[in-house]
Order: structure tokens, then sequence, then C-alpha cells
């Protein structure tokens, strides 16, 4: 069994960014910069956009966090949104989610422009990805993409299973894995709450993406010998020997399903690590005017 390293590959990707970056500049080309706007004091979203602006400093890129209160209006929101779109100095910037419930999250991701968001959220964004034309991958997805490409795990004509079809991990998932790329030419089946006999399908898999976000849900008797193991869950659990009280696990139950996967990424320090890179590559993108 091989541990897939997302934290390693995540420094790898950063560097191989700072590297870009340098040359970039050596050339003429601006700073890229990336802007955040952060809405209210939810402590994990404190620490989710932090750890995303320190990582473009680690990188070279400029930053700028916008704050606002839990009370602001979906008409002061929209006007900085607008501010942004306009300003040509910021390549791409994102709206830290979960908002406020009194403001609408949709109607938030669809007044940034397409070309800025680098979250990969917009319905254009999400459109251009089933076309198969440039944009924005959202981070997690974009961070397994690179964990299967850099561990040179073959896709081609395997059968890949991904459980749940959430707008952000599933659904664009299963999209990935079926196209025509290096990383793809899968035979993808989506599975979801209202599957029948999951187990038959996961038995069948090459390869399973798990973003159900159960704790330890997917259990060896339902894995294929050397299957390849993907685990996007980040689950709390009540832990009282710790001094936190609780401990993060994946979907998958680690210790039993990593005897049968050839390849599997644990949590913490699989997938999680990838999507701050994942970000930062986006960035990159909108500053090079790729998208
Ligand atoms: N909240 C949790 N994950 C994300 C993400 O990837 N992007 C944004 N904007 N908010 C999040």
């Amino acid at each position: 069994m091989i541990l897939i390293d997302g934290k390693k590959i995540s420094l790898e990707l950063q560097s191989e960014i700072a590297v870009e970056v340098k040359e970039l500049i050596a050339i003429g080309m601006k700073q890229p910069h990336l802007a955040a706007i952060l809405v209210g004091d939810d402590p994990a979203s404190q620490t989710y956009v932090s750890s995303k602006v320190k990582a473009c400093d680690n990188v070279g890129f400029k930053s700028t966090l916008v704050r606002f209160e839990s009370s602001v209006t979906e008409q002061t929101l929209l006007a900085k949104i607008e501010e942004l779109n306009n300003n040509d100095d910021i390549d791409g910037y994102i709206i830290q989610l979960p908002l406020p419930r009194h403001i609408s999250e949709q109607k938030m991701i669809e007044a940034i422009h397409p070309n800025k968001d680098v979250d990969g959220f917009h319905p254009v964004n999400v459109g251009r990805l089933v076309l198969n034309l440039p944009t924005y991958i959202s981070a997690t997805p974009f961070g397994i993409i690179q964990l299967l490409e850099r561990y040179d795990i073959p896709t081609d004509g395997k059968h890949c299973v991904v459980i749940g079809r959430s707008n952000i991990v599933g659904s664009p998932m299963s999209i990935l894995m079926s196209k025509n790329t290096t990383v793809g030419n899968c035979t993808v089946t989506l599975c979801h709450s209202h599957t029948k006999n999951l187990k038959e399908h996961t038995l069948n898999a090459d390869i399973i993406i798990a973003a159900i976000g159960k704790p330890n849900f997917l259990t060896a008797d339902m894995v294929k010998q050397g299957a390849v193991i993907i685990d996007v869950g980040i689950n709390r659990v009540d832990d009282t020997s710790l001094t936190k009280g609780f401990k993060l696990v994946g979907d998958v139950s680690f210790a039993e399903v990593s005897e049968k996967a050839s390849y599997i990424t644990p949590v913490p320090g699989g997938v999680g690590p990838m999507t701050i890179a994942s970000l930062l590559k986006n960035t990159l993108i909108a500053a090079k005017k790729l998208v």
C-alpha cells in the first residue's frame, strides 16, 4: 500500500508556483494578487482564510483580505464584489463560505466575474468545465486530480466510483474522471444517498472517491483488493483522550481499508492540504489570463 502524501505534494506545488512567479515578475509581469472576502467571525472560516493569505505570501503573491461584520447586507457585499470585479490589480478572489443565513450565497457567487472566480463556483465556470473549455476547477477536485497525476496512478479505462454528489466535490469529480484527458478516461459511477446496493458498485471499483461527510463510512468489506482510495471527508469525532476533545477522521475506515488498498489518502494530510495549492494555482492561471 502506498500512502498518498498530500502535504508533501501541496508543498511541491507551492514551490513550483513560487519559481514561476519569480520568472513572471522577472519578465515584467505584475505580482499575482488574490483577494478574499470574509464575513463574520466563524473560527473555521477565519482559519481557512488566514491559511490562504499566508500561502499567498509564501509563493510571492499579493493578497487582500476584505472583512465584514456578520450583519452586512447583500447590497453592501454586492457593491464590494462589483469593486473587486473592476479592480485590475486583483486577478482573482473568493468569498469564503458559508455566509450568514440572510445572504444568498448563490446570488453572491453569480455576481463574481467568471474570469476572477478562482474558486470555480460560478455557473459559467461549471459550464466551461462540462464543455472542456478553459476554466477554474474548484479546489478539492483540482487537488485530487493533481494527486492522481503526481503519483502516476493509472486511470485510463478504470472504473471509478464517486460517492457523494455535492456541487463542490462529487459532481465535478465525476465529470473530471470521465473526461478524455490524461487523468480521466474512467468509466464513472456516481453514487449517492438514493443509490441501491452501494456495496455492489464499490466492490467493482478500481478507484473510489469518498465524499459523503460520514465518519468511517467506507469499510473494508466494500472495497476490492488493490483499489485506489481517495478520502475527501473531514469529520470531527469525539475523543476524550485528546485535550481538544475530538479528532479528525475521513469518510473511509482507514485502518481496515488501507490493508486492501493499493494507494490511499490519509485524513488529515491527504486531500485537505491540496486545496490551498489548488487555489494558488488557479490564481496564477488568472494572473496569466488563461481563463
Ligand atoms: N468554505 C469551505 N471550503 C471553501 C472553498 O473551497 N471556498 C470557499 N470560498 N469557501 C469555502
